[in-house]
């Protein structure tokens, strides 16, 4: 038995109404049950707009693109945004595109999130945004980030597609935003193969993303949109494209599969919860660290960051715990400053990010998964604390 860093959890309940979905010949293109699982992701959220996308990917590049072509929102090409050193690529990815300066802030050892306590002293003249992202399941400091950002004058985005269902001092993840994302990718807490969803509260960049969503059109706009302002018949309204747009929508089978998923997200969240407890439990070792424990986390994996004195063993305890059938990754992709997608981005970077560098050179993660450990990946994750307990 491999101890795999994820676990499929597409079970026989998303299997017969995928069946159902296909014999009834509906509409498989988005439809009906997008629209449901839109609407269920919001109420969960508290918020007024869901709009499901085929990626967390595409949220991201959803909410960035929608904020830079709304009047209200003021951030522009060339203004900069603060970024963490820790994320995976599409959070940066829509902001190099549009033109947005990066700003990078370094992460916490102890969190992986953004150092909140260096953020303020990296805000520019030219900053207009702070994207915070939750890592591995755990929320950003949003008590301070809120304050520095109304202090500031920024707007605050949120990537929680690592984090669906994480808690921040009785506040949901995804609330944060004046855009959130998530990502329902199957190795995500939610799965529908692929999928993403932007939540705002702005109408006036929902209505934008309505449109850039599906190529530019204006067809679904809602009444009293800024959009609809010049009168336009209805044999060329439905063909009319007013924004820049791609085509980023999901289909009905990830919908179908999502709503299901969606009635499981309780149980799925608290077997992760117990997992985590069992996983702290047993690593206890003064010689390296994991991300700090916090009961309303919603736990997507398990990292361990080797102390200094260890290394240059990392590769080699890898190598011992892979042979134990047991996999491993690094920590999201280690430093992001280390990609060569940056050559093509303006950036600049606050202070030396250390940490960062850190996580990359002694730092490892394994996988958590949405139902309870069975007794093998109990056994699994005591072989893996034998090894490291072996170099205390
Ligand atoms: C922080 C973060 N943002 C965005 C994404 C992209 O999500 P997706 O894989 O659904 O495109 C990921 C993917 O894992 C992620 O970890």
């Amino acid at each position: 038995m491999t101890y795999k860093l994820v676990e499929n959890t597409i079970g026989i309940s998303e299997k017969k109404a995928l069946k159902k979905l296909i014999s009834e010949e509906k509409q498989l293109t988005y439809s009906s049950n997008v629209k449901k699982l839109e609407n269920k992701i919001a109420k969960i959220h508290k918020r007024k707009y869901c709009i499901m996308v085929n990626s967390g990917s595409s949220a991201n590049l959803l909410g960035i693109s929608s904020a830079i072509y709304s009047k209200n929102i003021k951030i522009n090409k060339n203004d900069e945004v603060i970024v963490p050193t820790l994320s995976w690529s599409t959070t940066y990815a829509p902001l190099i595109q549009y033109g947005l300066k990066l700003r990078f802030v370094d992460i916490k050892i102890s969190t992986l999130n953004i150092d909140e306590d260096l953020i303020e002293k990296a805000i520019t003249k030219k900053t207009k945004a702070i994207f915070c992202v939750n890592i591995l399941g755990k929320c950003c400091n949003y008590d301070k980030i809120i304050k520095i950002a109304k202090r500031n004058n920024l707007y605050l985005f949120e990537d929680n597609c690592e984090s669906f269902g994480s808690i921040h001092k009785n506040r949901i993840s995804g609330t944060f935003g004046l855009f959130s994302s998530l990502s329902s990718y199957f190795s995500h807490h939610i799965n529908t193969i692929e999928g993403g969803y932007l939540l705002t509260d702005n109408f006036e960049l929902y209505c934008n993303a309505l449109s850039i969503r599906s190529h530019g059109w204006i067809r679904e706009q809602p009444k009293n949109s800024h959009l609809l302002k010049s009168k336009i018949n209805n044999h060329i309204k439905q063909f009319r494209f007013f924004l820049p747009g791609y085509n980023l929508r999901p289909t009905e089978i990830s919908a179908t599969i999502g709503l299901i998923q969606l009635k499981r997200i309780d149980k799925f969240l608290k077997n992760r919860r117990y997992n985590a407890k069992f996983f702290y439990n047993l690593f206890k070792n003064e010689n390296f660290v994991s991300q700090e424990y916090n009961k309303d986390d919603s736990f997507f994996g398990f990292t361990i960051i080797i102390k200094n004195k260890l290394y240059p063993n990392l590769l080699e305890i890898i190598k011992q715990i892979n042979k134990k059938k047991i996999e491993t990754r690094p920590i999201i992709s280690g430093n992001i400053l280390k990609n060569k997608m940056l050559k093509y981005a303006k950036y600049s970077v606050y202070k030396n990010p250390r940490n960062a560098e850190f996580i990359e050179k002694f730092g490892f993660m394994i996988g958590n998964r949405s139902t309870i450990l069975n007794k093998n990946e109990k056994e699994k994750l005591m072989e893996l604390s034998n090894i490291l307990n072996s170099y205390s």
